[in-house]
């Protein structure tokens, strides 16, 4: 019989953090997560865990390194997933200390927790694809790094110490870095789902436009559901190392939009340009869709396209779900949500 495996997840209350949580304990695992004292969505994303014996909430702060020592010796974790972050990229540039404080240096405290431990656990860093910024696509593990945002610019950092750790020490630690990854517990504030709200309050006749900032912006999207278990994954290989996790298609903020309003039977068609440009219901030629300019942000990250075949070809990993199918379960998530 083998032993009950423990982990650590730090960033439990987020998408990622819950996702990860139901797949490890739906595994067998016992699985603790780092909370912020300030945290106010348990409820929302952890309700379905709360009560299961084996998950276990402790309150900390990727800022305190006392907090994280604590608890890192108590629990005596064999994984530990790092997915705590200021995770929004515009917000990055309003606070970007406060990003690297926790991104950057939030990383280089766990690590160094780990470096003075007898039996350090295996390490997950949840590095970006925003770490690439404009490099031409498809981007891969041997892409040059050029992030244009702080937000990846403290990603950066932790990757290259996650690595550093690694060879320096023997730590078994892994970057997996990941291009966007969405689902129905996506964040209210990043542009899918504020896509598949503002759609499903359209639909139920509850809002009338939604508004955008860049809708040329375009991003290799895939399922949360399908990440979360290639963390697991890359944990369960016998050597550490950084691995692109992708779907290899790229498509705009647009293409979401027409693909999100069409779920509900609304045909969009596009006028004008630049700050002009509307989305227009085909039908009955009322808008839907405007352009914000406060949106925009200082500076662009314009096309993201994976290439997840390092992954593919050493673990195994490809995602299950494709464009169309994410498009529409998050809609169908949100119709259902919103009818209650
Ligand atoms: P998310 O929903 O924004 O979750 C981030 C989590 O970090 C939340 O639980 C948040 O707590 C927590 N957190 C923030 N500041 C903290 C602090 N000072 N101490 C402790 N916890 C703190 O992000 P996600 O989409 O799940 O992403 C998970 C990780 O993967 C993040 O590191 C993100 O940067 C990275 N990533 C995400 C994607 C993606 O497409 N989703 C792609 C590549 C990399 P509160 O909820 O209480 O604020
Ligand atoms: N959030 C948001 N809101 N983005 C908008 C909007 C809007 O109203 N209108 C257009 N966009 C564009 C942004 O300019 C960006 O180009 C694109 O939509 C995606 O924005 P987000 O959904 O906020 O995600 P992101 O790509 O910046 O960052 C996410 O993915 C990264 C991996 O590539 C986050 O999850 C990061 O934490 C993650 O590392």
């Amino acid at each position: 019989m083998t032993a009950q495996k423990t982990a650590f997840i730090t960033g439990i209350t987020g998408q990622d953090g819950a996702l990860l949580a139901a797949f490890l304990l739906e595994k067998g695992y016992v699985v603790h997560g780092l909370r912020l004292y300030s945290a106010t969505d348990d409820a929302q994303r952890l309700s379905a865990l709360l009560p299961n014996p084996s998950f276990r909430l402790h309150t900390g702060d990727m800022t305190d390194g006392g907090s994280l020592r604590h608890l890192i010796t108590a629990i005596n974790p064999d994984e530990i997933y790092n997915l705590a972050a200021q995770s929004h990229v515009q917000a990055s540039f309003a606070v970007p200390e406060a990003t690297a404080n926790i991104n950057a240096l939030g990383t280089v405290r766990l690590l160094d927790i780990l470096r003075d431990r007898e039996r350090p656990a295996r390490f997950y860093q949840a590095s970006s694809s925003e770490m690439f910024g404009n490099a031409p696509a498809p981007q891969n593990e041997q892409t040059p790094m050029h992030p244009c945002n702080p937000y990846g610019a403290a990603k950066l950092y932790a990757y290259h110490m996650v690595r550093i750790y690694r060879e320096a020490y023997g730590l078994f630690a892994c970057n997996g870095i990941l291009f966007n990854h969405e689902s129905p517990v996506r964040g209210e504030e990043f542009v899918t789902r504020k896509i598949t709200r503002a759609v499903a309050a359209v639909h139920a006749g509850r809002q009338d436009v939604l508004t955008l900032g860049n809708l040329d912006a375009r991003r290799d999207w895939g399922d949360a559901r399908d990440y979360v278990a290639g963390m697991w994954i890359m944990l369960r290989h016998p050597t550490p190392g950084d691995y692109v996790l992708a779907t290899g298609e790229t498509h705009s903020v647009r293409d979401f939009v027409t693909a999100a309003f069409a779920c509900t039977g609304i045909m969009l068609d596009w006028t004008g340009s630049g700050l002009e440009e509307c989305g227009i219901d085909r039908a009955t030629g009322t808008p839907l869709v405007r352009i914000d300019p406060a949106l925009f942000r200082p500076q662009e990250l314009h096309t993201l396209c994976g290439d997840a075949a390092l992954a593919r070809r050493t673990f195994g990993w490809t995602p299950k779900t494709g464009f169309e199918g994410l498009v529409r379960t998050m809609v169908e998530a949100d119709i259902a949500q919103l009818a209650g």
